[in-house]
């Protein structure tokens, strides 16, 4: 009746509409529904046209909707589709289900998540393997076409864009900060960013997948070689250095590493092909929808 004096003249009244939820005993907190209530108000019907909406579904691969009350409908509509619109999953929209114009502006706006930039972090050890399997990965997605990939390794980065910078706490952060902002730009773009620096704070990753997050997704790589693995191969000699002093705040021998707990992706060089690593992480993008199956 409110909307009513507010003026509107049509009225869908939704499946649960303004229901709370749940009360303690998991009980529906609404009863009788919204549905019911409306259905019974002879003044609500006669102030305005409306519509009792059920659910409506996408079936299947294709693009076919199906209009359906079931429990099981419902469960299947928010597996399916969750809150991306039906446009971000590639999907067909029938004409029907919305207007030409709206359908182009979400295709434009929530391109398919095989279509949108997204960025892949890296983190580990010094000499853990982050660059290798980054460059294993940036080859292979480069093959797939579609996307332009952009590789930024930790001693690359530190040569192009944080050569003033040491390895202090705040420096090593400023330095992460600049990777998050450019990993960001490229996949606000639509690019792919493969990010490999040690990124030793965990603070300081959390507020790159921020940045991320805000224009696609963030993978979170951890490449869980051991310390003594890593300085058993000490490929730099910089182990070396760092055990006899001659260079300070080393990370895992005098510096901390602050171990991802929450990764999207462990993966451990130890007695395993980088081509094996790389191909866990394509795995991992397919099974996220990033990359095509
Ligand atoms: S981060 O901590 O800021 O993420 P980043 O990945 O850029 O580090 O650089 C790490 C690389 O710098 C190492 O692979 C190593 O070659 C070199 N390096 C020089 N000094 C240090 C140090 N004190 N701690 C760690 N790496 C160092």
């Amino acid at each position: 009746m409110i909307r009513a004096n507010h003026g509107c003249t049509h009225f869908i009244v939704g499946r649960d509409h303004a229901g709370p939820g749940k009360n303690s005993n998991s009980e529906d907190f609404m009863v009788p529904d919204a549905q019911e209530l409306f259905r019974s108000s002879t003044k609500t019907k006669s102030a305005l046209r409306w519509w009792i909406s059920s659910t409506w579904s996408m079936c299947g691969k294709g693009p076919v909707f199906t209009r359906q009350r079931s429990a099981r409908a419902i469960r299947f509509w928010i597996f399916r589709a969750g809150t991306a619109p039906p446009s971000a999953r590639g999907l067909e929209i029938p004409e029907w289900f919305s207007f030409p114009e709206v359908v182009r502006e979400l295709r434009r706006t929530s391109p398919p998540r095989s279509n949108q930039g997204f960025t892949v972090f890296f983190t580990g050890l010094s000499g853990s393997g982050k660059s290798t399997i980054a460059n294993a990965l940036m080859v292979k997605l480069m093959e797939m076409g579609g996307r332009p990939v952009t590789l930024l390794d930790g001693d690359v980065v530190r040569k192009h864009l944080s050569s003033e910078l040491g390895f202090s706490k705040e420096h090593r952060d400023i330095n992460i900060r600049r990777i998050g902002y450019v990993a960001s730009e490229i996949t606000k773009n639509g690019g792919i960013a493969i990010c490999a620096p040690i990124a030793p704070y965990t603070a300081t990753r959390r507020s790159v997948r921020e940045m991320v997050e805000s224009f696609g997704a963030f993978v979170e790589v951890h490449v869980a070689t051991s310390l003594e693995e890593c300085e058993r191969r000490d490929r730099k000699g910089l182990y070396k250095l760092a055990r006899e002093g001659k260079i300070k705040e080393f990370t895992g021998i005098s510096d901390p590493y602050e171990a991802p707990t929450a990764a999207e992706l462990v993966v451990d060089t130890e007695g395993t092909e980088v081509d094996y690593c790389a191909q866990q992480v394509l795995l991992k993008l397919e099974s996220m929808g990033l990359i095509a199956a």
